[in-house]
């Protein structure tokens, strides 16, 4: 590989060429402005590399996804959340002795500030429940700077503070939702098994935690762990590249994350299946309306920036779709009617042009709803599972000597220069 030459009327320009370990190699155009005057137009990136990474590894058009090297079906098969935000976030498997320090480092911060609480109390009990969660972190911030100065932004205790908090927020988003009453964690059980209890449980009593239930929320966090330079992760880096702190930039990445292009999708799909049902239950005509360019109905669930084959993610719940949602009496109705569209979508010739293929939002909100969470949590499960993803992006920058503000350029093409005119002259 070599690099490349720019050329236009007189001027020539080497553009060096930035090394990929696998993958894409990036032609680094820093120098072009300063050379040509002009620059580059690349709307919603989808050709530019903003930064160098070292975290997660995507072949979208082979459907490979691996963090640090692990593929994604070995972790899903057999390895755990904490375990999985300990390697994004450190680039190696820990051992023994180094998960049992992070785990028990996080859970401490499960706990958070009792007024915090109210703070929950008084939200709206209507209120979708991500601009909540983004409030709460905005807040968390505020907390942890009291509570321990510059401390607070310690990069380790901020990450063990994120992820520990994280759970707490996000059950109590939900609590404040449906009028009950808040719990505190319980230190003796796992991360996946304190954000259930803090979700589903009541005081009155002991939560029935059931095995299948636990792992199958375990492995949907994996499954979400990181994904590079998705839109969330580029605002939580681009938040952070101006010097705003770790917690704030991660509440701006909760607000990307909840459009219905991002993972939003996953409440969008489960209300797209209701839609179908509710008509009839015809997948082909949906599939005909999505085609319709005068309609502006997208598939929800289907297609994506990077993947021109079936999401990998997609590939594992699915294969599991159909065991967990029998073990939770699960909605099999939904389910079949979800992989009927899928059929007829993946041997329509509109799809397969584009290669859109199923993505990790096309499957879950089946699963989310048969765990008992309703629609509007389906995003909040996602952020839960992105949070490590957003830390190790927001931490690699910071550490990153080439990190610069994030400032893209435009192409003017508003009105040239004219001269004010009084009002009185107008109309
Ligand atoms: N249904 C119907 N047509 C589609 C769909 C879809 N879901 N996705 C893409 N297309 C068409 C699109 O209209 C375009 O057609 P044409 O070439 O005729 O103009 C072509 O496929 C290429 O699509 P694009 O809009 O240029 O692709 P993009 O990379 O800009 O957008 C996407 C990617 C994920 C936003 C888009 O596929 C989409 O809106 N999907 C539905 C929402 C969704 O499921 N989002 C979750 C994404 S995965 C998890 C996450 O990142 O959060």
């Amino acid at each position: 590989m070599s690099n490349a030459t720019f050329s236009h009327d007189e001027v020539r320009l080497e553009l060096p060429l930035a090394e990929a370990t696998q993958g894409n190699n990036g032609y680094d155009i820093t120098r072009l402005l300063a050379t040509t005057g002009d620059t580059t137009l690349d709307v919603g990136f989808a050709n530019t590399a903003s930064c160098r990474s070292a975290i997660t590894f995507i072949d979208g058009d082979a459907g490979i996804l691996r963090y640090r090297g692990y593929p994604i079906e070995q972790l899903a098969e057999t390895s755990t959340f904490l375990e999985v935000s300990y390697l994004v976030l450190n680039g190696e498997l820990p051992t023994p002795a180094q998960l049992d320090e992070f785990s028990k480092g996080i859970a401490k911060y499960h706990l958070i500030d009792e007024r915090m609480r109210e703070m929950f109390r008084s939200m709206p009990r209507k209120s979708h429940p991500m601009p909540v969660l983004s409030a709460g972190l905005n807040a968390l911030s505020t907390f942890a700077e009291s509570k321990y100065g510059a401390g607070a932004y310690d990069p380790d205790r901020a990450t063990h503070l994120l992820l520990g908090a994280m759970p707490t927020l996000a059950a109590y988003g939900y609590k404040n939702s449906v009028g009950q009453p808040f719990l505190y964690a319980d230190e003796s059980l796992s991360y996946i098994e304190n954000f259930l209890r803090m979700s589903f449980g009541l005081p009155t009593g002991p939560y029935p935690f059931d095995d299948a239930f636990t792992r199958a929320l375990d492995v949907l966090l994996i499954l979400h762990a990181d994904h590079e330079q998705n839109c969330s992760t580029s605002t939580v880096r681009m938040v952070g590249s101006s010097g705003a702190n770790i917690y704030v930039s991660v509440a701006a990445g909760v607000n990307a994350l909840s459009g219905p292009l991002h993972g939003g999708a996953n409440q969008a799909v489960l209300e797209m299946l209701k839609g179908i049902r509710e008509e009839g239950g015809d997948v082909t005509s949906y599939v005909n309306k999505v085609k319709d360019k005068k309609d502006t109905t997208k598939l929800m669930g289907f297609g994506h920036r990077i993947y021109k084959n079936y999401d990998p993610r997609a590939a594992i719940i699915k294969k599991h779709a159909d065991e967990i949602l029998r073990n939770l009496n699960g909605n099999d109705e939904l389910l079949d009617l979800a992989v009927q569209l899928e059929d007829a979508a993946l041997s329509d010739p509109y799809f397969q042009e584009r290669k859109l293929y199923p993505n990790v939002d096309f499957y879950t909100g089946l699963i989310y709803q048969a765990m008992g969470f309703p629609q509007n949590m389906f995003t909040v499960l996602f952020a839960l599972g992105r949070l490590p993803g957003w830390l190790a992006h927001w931490r690699e920058q910071a550490n990153d000597p080439a990190t610069k503000i994030g400032r893209p350029r435009q192409v003017y093409v508003g009105e040239v220069e004219r001269d004010y005119v009084p009002i009185q002259q107008r109309g």
